[in-house]
């Protein structure tokens, strides 16, 4: 953030409406429900703005498919120069049924990730009251987890190819990255947070059917451990591991890996707490040398957009956990205590949790929770 100016020192001291913080955020509605769930993240970060002296900055980009359509590229060539310089990426979501969506991903979210070094990918799953999840004996309070997600490596390499097109011989190679540096960082990141937050962590593996990539994973994730004395951890196959999700997800607190099974492990968490609407994500260069992407896990959902009836939760969670990586962190509780008020009061709900309120309506009771009774 760009130091204040004497001007806006001296403005500060004597207005009351002073903000203590400015924020310059690069906003990315995208396709779909995007656009949707956008403006209610935005409502929510400027009333918790408005509580704490945060004041927001937004530049909106129309990187999307509807670009790609018309422009033939999901964002310009100097794109990542654009938002270099923000504080932080807001995302809603990306894709179109009528654009591949590899060309949708690699066009604009992955080439984000990896220039930007956003190594770790957090999605944290709750289970909140008033929102039941699926399963029987997966209860509010009790499930609370996060998934790190290693985000710039492993199996979703480049490095590849096919021959033999065509031909009864075809043949396709993918060979899949880890590298210690690689392993290690995303181990530490994963220790500390179970540290902070006084839990464990699970390491998912699959060492016994991958026999090169994976027991290095293993063998690196454990010499880190020994950083680590005060947190427990073990090693869980990924097969088991997600069976276990399933029928006793309670008992998880931190799970950290590798790209390809972060991903999927996070869309299974994120179902067993109900909702693929309420899971939000940060994609995290916790060095800070570039800027971090927030985006809910959701896609565009082409089969509601349009209706205004998008659940904005995993957005609007996912603004909080912008505000706490921007050192905010009472305002990022905030907000997702008054996501849970909203839950626990049962009248305001999106129709994927049952209900019948719209978007808009959702997001005006998280705005008077969050503003409180002496709000705006
Ligand atoms: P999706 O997440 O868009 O939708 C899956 C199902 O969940 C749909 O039935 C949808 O209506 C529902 N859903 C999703 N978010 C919801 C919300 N906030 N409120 C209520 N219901 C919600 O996943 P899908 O259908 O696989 O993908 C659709 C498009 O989105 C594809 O083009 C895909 O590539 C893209 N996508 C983009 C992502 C991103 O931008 N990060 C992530 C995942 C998919
Ligand atoms: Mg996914």
């Amino acid at each position: 953030m760009a130091a204040e100016s004497p001007a806006r020192a001296e403005l500060g001291a004597r207005s009351a409406g002073a903000f203590r913080a400015r924020y310059r955020i690069a906003l990315i509605p995208g396709d779909g429900i995007g656009q949707e769930v956008c403006p209610a993240a935005r409502a929510v970060l400027d009333a918790a703005g408005r509580r704490h002296g945060i004041r927001f900055d937004y530049d909106e980009f129309d990187w999307s498919c509807a670009r790609y359509l018309s422009e033939g590229a999901m964002m310009p060539a100097d794109g990542l120069d654009r938002v270099r310089g923000h504080d932080a990426l807001l995302l809603g979501a990306v894709g179109d049924p009528s654009v591949a969506d590899h060309v949708s991903l690699w066009g604009l979210l992955i080439p984000i990730r990896r220039q930007f070094q956003q190594y770790v990918n957090l999605r944290p799953i709750k289970i909140f009251e008033g929102a039941p999840g699926p399963l029987r004996n997966a209860a509010a309070g009790e499930v609370d987890l996060v998934v790190v997600r290693e985000n710039t490596e492993g199996e979703y390499s480049e490095i590849g190819g096919r021959f033999g097109r065509g031909t009864a011989a075809e043949t396709a190679v993918q060979e899949a990255v880890f590298t210690r540096a690689g392993v290690s960082r995303i181990a530490d990141f994963a220790f500390r947070l179970a540290a902070r937050r006084g839990g464990g962590v699970t390491s998912a593996t699959k060492s016994n059917g991958i026999v090169h990539t994976m027991p290095f994973w293993d063998e690196v994730v454990g010499e880190r451990a020994a950083a680590y004395p005060e947190v427990s951890w073990r090693s869980e196959h990924i097969d088991a591991l997600c069976a276990k999700l399933v029928l006793d997800p309670a008992r998880f607190d931190v799970i950290v890996a590798s790209n390809l099974f972060g991903d999927i492990l996070s869309d299974l968490a994120a179902a067993v707490a109900g909702s693929i609407g309420m899971a939000p994500s940060a994609n995290l260069n916790p060095e800070r040398e570039f800027p971090s992407l927030f985006e809910p896990v959701h896609g565009s959902a082409p089969d509601i957009a349009g209706r205004g009836v998008a659940n904005p939760i995993g957005a609007i969670w996912t603004a909080a956990m912008m505000l706490e990586h921007l050192d905010h962190a009472e305002a990022a509780t905030e907000v997702t205590d008054a996501i849970a008020q909203v839950l626990r009061d049962g009248e305001v709900r999106t129709p994927d949790l049952g209900g019948k309120s719209t978007t808009a309506e959702f997001t005006a009771a998280v705005v008077d929770a969050v503003s409180g009774p002496t709000g705006p």
